[in-house]
């Protein structure tokens, strides 16, 4: 019988019985976070997991997991605990933003079980999740919940734009409706927390990006991109843009007791909620940067497309009232002599920009500490005065405050 789909009837039939066999021999059963060998799966542990793993790799969650796991046990911990406390645990995975759902989500999740008793039942129920997009939710229907449930996350576009020869951009909605189409198509009705955790693993240890092992793939007698020796042709993804790049300042303001400030960065926009050095912006290029690039004044070997300036968007409030406070006392922070790192900034990549990040230090007096205390207090910023060490022990410092305080410290 013909279908709409490129492949025939009997080899969509035969998807699942030939994942659901590879993955019962080879598949990984051993991940803190599974749920197919309980009869009473945790729905927290999948969701908790699923939200770590949405941009990262299984061996960095692994550790994050279990930490996470041992100071929240239940989604009422986390609910409950300081949103600092919540960042220094998630510090270091990057992408910020998904802290921040998780602990709102957490929030969430709490209300529909006291209300209802329990965690949400249905796909919109947790879909109404801050974070949770289809692809998780059907994940947490499937494997923590042990109700039907369908994903198609980037791990599944892979292999399915490569079983069935798809060649659209999956950037594209009706790309990306063919690819849900099809994963509906073969998830099966019973067992679909099986064939989610199969299809995971197979997208992350057999048809991988750049080399897969297509002669272990229990799929490959059908695979059309295999047939025509074609499989890293897929999935078709649109040239992305080169990221702008972004130059700041990063100020080691240290007091007479060899304390460093620490603002706390406001709850939207970049490493929101975390602990940062105050920046200084100094310039935003957009373009790709190429050759050695540094970003002092006198600089002039970037090449790139076009120059903007724009300051004002660029500082928090907390480092416009540093920035003014310096400019006002004639105070200029000095570049500090880094040997290890031949003058070149420190750079840090983030999801649409790249940053540049040039440590400079300044040392206060006790009447200038106390001075840009009060200017920042007045505006209601949290601040810290903390030496490198007690700031990495206790502060959820994003990644590259981190590499700053290691060159240095
Ligand atoms: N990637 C996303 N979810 C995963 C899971 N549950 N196991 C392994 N890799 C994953």
């Amino acid at each position: 019988m013909p279908t709409h789909f490129s492949q025939p009837s009997s080899s969509l039939n035969a998807f699942a019985p030939r994942l659901l066999d590879w993955f019962a021999e080879n598949g990984r059963h051993d991940l803190p976070w599974q749920q197919h060998q309980t009869d009473t799966p945790n729905p927290y542990i999948v969701w908790l997991s699923e939200v770590m793993l949405q941009q990262t790799q299984v061996t960095t969650v692994l550790p994050y997991f279990a930490r996470f796991m041992d100071t929240f046990p239940t989604v009422q911990d986390l609910a409950a605990a300081d949103w600092d406390l919540v960042a220094e645990h998630w510090a270091g995975l990057g992408y910020y933003a998904r802290a921040r759902n998780l602990h709102k989500g957490a929030k969430q999740l709490v209300a529909v079980i006291d209300e209802t008793g329990n965690f949400p039942q249905t796909l919109a129920g947790w879909e109404a999740i801050s974070g949770v997009g289809p692809s998780t939710a059907g994940a947490i229907m499937a494997m923590g919940l042990h109700h039907y449930g369908v994903i198609c996350d980037g791990n599944v576009k892979r292999v399915l734009t490569r079983w069935a020869a798809i060649d659209g951009d999956i950037t594209k909605s009706a790309t990306t409706k063919e690819l849900w189409a099809l994963a509906e198509r073969l998830t099966p009705r019973e067992n679909s927390g099986l064939f989610a955790q199969a299809m995971m693993d197979m997208g992350a240890t057999l048809c991988t990006r750049s080399k897969p092992a297509c002669l272990l793939c229990p799929l490959k007698d059908d695979c059309l991109a295999h047939a025509e020796g074609r499989e890293t042709d897929y999935p078709v993804k649109a040239k992305k843009q080169p990221k702008p790049s972004k130059f700041s300042n990063a100020l080691l303001i240290e007091n007479t007791d060899g304390e460093i400030l620490w603002i706390q960065r406001p709850d939207n926009g970049i490493w929101g909620g975390l602990w940062n050095l105050p920046l200084q912006f100094v310039e935003k290029v957009t373009g790709k940067v190429t050759g050695k690039s540094q970003n002092t004044a006198n600089n002039t070997s970037l090449d790139v497309r076009s120059h903007e300036k724009v300051y004002e968007a660029e500082f928090t409030t907390a480092e416009q009232i540093i920035n003014e406070w310096l400019a006002e006392n004639k105070l200029v922070a000095e570049s500090i002599s880094r040997t290890l790192l031949d003058d070149d900034p420190i750079k840090h990549s983030l999801t649409h920009f790249h940053w540049y990040l040039t440590p400079q230090s300044l040392t206060l007096n006790a009447k200038q500490t106390a001075e840009i205390r009060e200017a920042l207090q007045a505006a209601d910023i949290n601040i810290h005065w903390l030496n490198a060490v007690d700031a990495q022990a206790t502060l959820g410092l994003p990644r590259a405050m981190v590499k700053i305080l290691e060159v240095f410290f």
